[in-house]
């Protein structure tokens, strides 16, 4: 057989010049390749073996596993994997650390560009240096001129102490970029591990954050800082738990039972989504008929109006396939907000609920409503709203939290939502409150009622006793309850009907219950073109 040589072109081997013979080919890997390939892996392994036993022992995936159960296989993209940290101090550039505890780059879900960055804890605590905020600044720029959403999954100590002022500027660094790509493209954060001091910012800058039960924490000061300045004891689940921020702060709008649950609902998130403001939702098809009827709604309309039920149970069968991503499902549950498809278009719904707290609207309720009102608005979502709403939560503790500051909110996004807003009342509709409800002067563009609806300035009950207090007051003992009775009856039988709103032009049309999808469907395709004039501006998602 031929002695065999290496060939620097092609990489393989080759018979000595000057001898025949074709023998098998061995591929010899040339230095420069092997060396590529060997910095590569080191750089993708992430951290020593032993903080990922320490990381899986938390119960916690790596950065590349996260990413890997988030996009579409193959389709992952990475920047600046050999990037590595500038800082001289601590030796930590001696430690050649590739990647500096972050991964970033360019993916695929279900088909659709996004960019993400995912942090590495078992880098230096997946803690935010000058060249790791670098990553992320870059890829967070990437994604606004390229217009795709930016997701963020957090796993870090915070601020790397050994860089100093470098790791808060840093922070600067995405804080400004989160504020400057609001309401401009969709950002999500997903917390899976520690998320600590200023660092919960730029999460709160974005427009959804995830969490996973028992592994997620955000706190600005953590329980020893908070044990030293206030003396209350308190653990970190508790502190700054996913439950807690997610039924308690309002913080969290989802909630995970595991990381593969929470990749899962995210992924079912961002399919609801547009790229960016500058395009509609993508339609997905469906076989749910658009003339499906909907029996529940008829049999709304015998239901005493003082008793409660799910709110969801009515959009879960207005929607395609029954389909309701709920947003925020722990927190101020008077109010429930989330994406459906009507006919195959994404639609956001805001509906009150009357399971809980009769579906008044209070300070929570109030922001919840208007943040997400807001993001609707920014990226072309057209609004679904339900009303059921027997007015404001009264109580000193609402006056005093502020209750006309933030349900200021909700008048507010309404009014400037210029995104189709078709409302539907189904039942109670008073005061303020219906007001607030995308009625027809917040510049609702369709309102309909069920003809079950009571659309007036109060309850009958409440009324009667400013209206005839005289005549109550004068009234024998034994007959007031009953003169009472009458009254509320006469007040019900005028206004707590959806008929003298609908004289005045207040409600477009009282519909028949069974049919409220193929009308909804049909008022949504009607308006799909409609952009109010002078509202095409940025405004951008304000933390509320
Ligand atoms: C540098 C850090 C770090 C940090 C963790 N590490 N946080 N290194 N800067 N901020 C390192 C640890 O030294 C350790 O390194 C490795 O990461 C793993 O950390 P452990 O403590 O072993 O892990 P664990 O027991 O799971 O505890 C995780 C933790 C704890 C709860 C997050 O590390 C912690 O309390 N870190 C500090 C959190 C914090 O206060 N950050 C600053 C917040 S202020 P070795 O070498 O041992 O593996 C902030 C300001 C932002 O962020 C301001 C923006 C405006």
């Amino acid at each position: 057989m031929a002695d065999l040589i290496n060939d620097p072109i092609s990489g393989t081997s080759i018979p000595e010049p000057g001898k025949k013979s074709h023998p098998k080919r061995i591929r010899v890997v040339p230095d420069s390749l092997k060396k590529f390939r060997d910095i590569t892996a080191l750089a993708a392994a992430g951290g020593p073996p032993e903080k990922i036993a320490a990381q899986k022992k938390k119960g916690k995936l790596t950065a590349r596993e996260r990413i890997s159960y988030l996009v579409d296989e193959g389709s992952f993209q990475e920047i600046g994997l050999l990037m590595e940290s500038r800082c001289t101090d601590f030796g930590i550039k001696d430690k050649h650390i590739k990647g500096d505890g972050v991964v970033t780059g360019f993916a695929r879900v279900n088909g659709r560009p996004i960019a993400l960055f995912s942090e590495d804890f078992t880098q230096l605590g997946g803690s935010l240096g000058r060249t790791h905020a670098d990553k992320i600044a870059n890829i967070m720029d990437m994604a606004l001129e390229a217009r795709m959403p930016v997701i963020g999954i957090l796993d870090s100590g915070g601020a790397r102490i050994q860089e100093g002022v470098d790791s808060l500027d840093g922070y600067g660094e995405i804080f400004y970029r989160n504020t400057k790509s609001s309401g401009i493209i969709p950002q999500i954060s997903v917390i899976v591990g520690p998320c600590a001091g200023g660092a919960v910012y730029s999460p709160a800058l974005t427009d959804f954050v995830f969490m996973v039960k028992g592994i997620s924490n955000m706190f600005v000061t953590g329980p020893e800082v908070v044990k030293a300045a206030t003396g209350e004891e308190v653990d970190f689940e508790t502190l700054g738990g996913s439950m807690t921020h997610a039924s308690k702060s309002g913080v969290c709008h989802f909630v995970a039972n595991s990381e593969p649950d929470c990749f899962r609902q995210l992924k079912e998130l961002i399919s609801f989504l547009p790229q960016s403001r500058y395009e509609a939702p993508p339609a997905h098809e469906t076989k749910d008929p658009v003339d499906r009827k909907i029996l529940l709604l008829e049999k709304l309309c015998e239901v005493d109006p003082r008793k409660p039920y799910r709110v969801h149970h009515i959009i879960w069968w207005l929607s395609d396939d029954h389909r309701f991503l709920e947003v925020h499902h722990d927190f101020a549950k008077n109010i429930v907000v989330g994406f459906m498809r009507l006919g195959g278009q994404t639609v956001g719904v805001v509906a009150n609920n009357p399971a809980h707290m009769a579906g008044a609207l209070d300070i929570n309720a109030s922001d919840k409503a208007a943040r997400f009102i807001r993001f609707l608005n920014n990226f072309n979502i057209p609004i679904l709203t339900l009303v059921d709403v027997p007015g404001y939560w009264p109580g000193v503790a609402q006056e005093h939290g502020g209750i006309i500051r933030h349900g200021a909110k909700l008048l507010y996004a309404y009014s400037e939502a210029s995104v189709p807003k078709v409302t539907l009342v189904l039942r109670k509709a008073y005061g303020g409150a219906y007001i607030a409800m995308s009625s027809k002067f917040l510049h609702g563009d369709l309102n309909f009622s069920l003809p079950s609806a009571e659309i007036a300035v109060m309850g009958p009950r409440g009324a009667i006793e400013i209206l005839y207090s005289r005549q109550i007051k004068e009234a024998k003992d034994e007959e007031r309850d009953a003169l009472r009775v009458k009254l509320a009856k006469e007040y019900s039988d005028k206004f707590a009907s959806p008929y003298q709103t609908a004289s005045t032009g207040s409600l477009d049309e009282v519909i028949e219950p069974a049919t409220a999808r193929p009308r909804l469907i049909e008022a949504f395709r009607f308006l799909s073109n409609k952009r109010r004039p002078g509202t095409h501006e940025r405004t951008g998602n304000i933390p509320l």
